[in-house]
């Protein structure tokens, strides 16, 4: 079965993007095998910190190129992406010219209370992926609203139209990286 990293860009306890990830896995079930990539020990990125053995992100590189794809689930933070993301982005392209994401399939999703569902963000993440060579999947695009209830304690989407729409992006995605 391909393997997808999934990158989340909130570690805090009860985060909805976290909860979001897991409904996704489960609608992946069968198709893809989810692995859960840890961002939350990855130092601010600083080039001082290539030359450290180990080199603090070469467990993180080394799970990631494990993969055959990347999932990347982002919250939104003042209409951008947190930098706890950005910065996992950035560790897997250094030490250049070893960039980890070079060639994979990649496709995104976020949640937020808000009505735009991280649109802003994502739009950002969109103008960023192909620089660090992912290829991302174009559509379907995935905004969610996040309301109380709508994932459940094991990780159902509990409405049917909205997890239908999820089920399409899971399969296209499992598709697009050949699964
Ligand atoms: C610093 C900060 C900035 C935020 N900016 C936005 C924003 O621009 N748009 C939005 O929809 N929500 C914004 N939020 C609210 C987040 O969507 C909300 O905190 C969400 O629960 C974060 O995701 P998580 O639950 O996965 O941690 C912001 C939250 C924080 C902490």
């Amino acid at each position: 079965m391909k393997k997808i990293a999934v990158l989340v860009g909130s570690f805090r306890h009860g985060s909805i993007n976290q909860r979001f990830a897991r409904a996704l896995e489960r609608l992946a079930a069968g198709k893809l095998q989810f692995e859960f990539i840890d961002i939350s020990a990855l130092p601010h990125y600083n080039e001082d910190l290539l030359a450290q053995k180990p080199m603090p992100a070469a467990a993180y590189k080394q799970a990631i190129a494990a993969c055959d794809g990347v999932l990347i689930i982002t919250p939104e933070y003042n209409r951008s992406i947190p930098g706890v993301l950005k910065n996992a982005l950035d560790w897997g392209t250094r030490p250049y010219p070893e960039n980890v994401w070079r060639g994979k399939p990649a496709a995104m999703a976020g949640a937020s209370g808000g009505a735009a569902g991280t649109a802003v963000a994502q739009s950002q993440l969109r103008s960023l992926l192909p620089v660090l060579d992912l290829r991302v999947m174009a559509q379907p695009e995935v905004y969610l609203q996040y309301k109380p209830d709508l994932i459940s304690d094991d990780f159902q989407i509990t409405n049917d139209s909205t997890r239908g729409f999820l089920q399409g992006f899971v399969d296209k995605f499992a598709a697009f990286v050949g699964a």
